[in-house]
């Protein structure tokens, strides 16, 4: 007998019965860069579409967001100024600690998460602070939890490290529990490799490294067995949620991670993904709309359950169409 797969496909009303993937903009975080000033809304030439806000003006992404449905952000922030140390990472005025207090005081619904790091804070672009031409790692881990608590005190309601210091969320969690801030989740991107696809990142956050590059402390992209140490000493720190980043290029690890612990698993589609979709898009090659949907929902299918992405209010519509989902 002929089998035939074709009958479930034939049309839309069974094609989504049988859907195996299914996705909720609940899922979705969009990522925000908030920098230092006033009246600020200012185009990031390498993210086509994406802006640069300063805390006066963070309002209308937040309510942007909203009207779409989603209402997850991660802060990122360019200060005025960096120094050696990374000093205004963890200042009560920073940028960040501005963003947030700002968003809180408005849009209470807003949950805000915030990126952990010292890259955008440091004159020299590394992620913490240096010892000669290597990055200290148990120096940086003071200054990450001073950053964290100070995220925290000015209302996040989440903090995410990204700097890839080993004993990171030990030193946070140990300093937020201190404090009394026992029930701040951390969302750590536990799986971060040094990938060539955080190009545009850099060029909007200017936090390109001034000398060498991250390898010394992100992860080597040939490896994946790697991922599941990485994710299973976070957790041992306490970490609540596990990120893979990227995403697109890195569905097997996504597949991996999510496979190995029971932690909810974030996968965070990053700028030079963003950025060759919208770059294809325009010279034509691509359908842009299509290309979103379906990259979106491939990491989903790989296994993650949290996507944070530049498309995340395009990606809250394709699901209130039922484009997705
Ligand atoms: C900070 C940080 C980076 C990204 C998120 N947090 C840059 C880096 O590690 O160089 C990249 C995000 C993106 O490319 O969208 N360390």
């Amino acid at each position: 007998m002929l089998i035939r797969p074709r009958r479930l496909r034939e049309n839309p009303v069974i094609r989504k019965m049988v859907r195996e993937t299914r996705v909720s903009s609940d899922s979705l975080i969009l990522p925000l860069f908030l920098e230092e000033g006033e009246n600020i809304k200012a185009p990031i030439a390498s993210l086509d579409g994406q802006f640069r806000y300063s805390p006066d003006r963070v309002g209308e992404a937040i309510e942007n967001a909203l009207s779409h449905g989603v209402d997850k952000v991660l802060l990122f922030g360019i200060p005025k100024e960096k120094d050696e140390k990374g000093s205004s990472a963890y200042a009560e005025n920073g940028i960040v600690q501005q963003g947030i207090r700002k968003i809180k005081e408005e849009y209470p619904a807003m949950c805000v998460i915030t990126d952990v790091c010292m890259c955008e804070y440091t004159s020299h672009g590394h992620c913490g602070i240096l010892n000669g031409k290597t990055v200290d790692n148990d120096a940086t881990l003071i200054a990450l939890a001073q950053t964290a608590l100070s995220h925290v005190q000015a209302g996040a309601d989440m903090v995410a490290p990204s700097d890839m210091m080993d004993g990171r969320v030990y030193a946070i969690r140990s300093k937020l529990d201190e404090k009394g801030y026992q029930d701040i989740p951390i969302m750590s991107y536990a799986v971060k490799y040094a990938s060539y696809f955080y190009g545009p990142f850099r060029e909007a956050a200017g936090s390109a490294p001034g000398f060498g590059d991250r390898r010394g402390y992100q992860m080597d992209w040939h490896n994946a067995k790697e991922a599941a140490k990485e994710a299973e000493l976070d957790i041992k720190e306490g970490a609540d949620i596990i990120m893979v980043k990227p995403a697109m290029s890195y569905l097997d690890v996504v597949k991996e991670v999510s496979s190995h612990v029971n932690l909810p698993v974030a996968a965070y589609s990053v700028s030079g993904e963003y950025a060759m979709i919208k770059a294809a898009a325009k010279m034509g090659l691509i359908d842009e709309y299509g290309i979103m949907c379906e990259s979106a929902i491939s990491v989903y299918r790989a296994g993650a359950d949290i996507l944070i992405s530049y498309y995340a209010n395009e990606l809250a519509d394709a699901i209130k169409k039922g484009d997705i989902g």
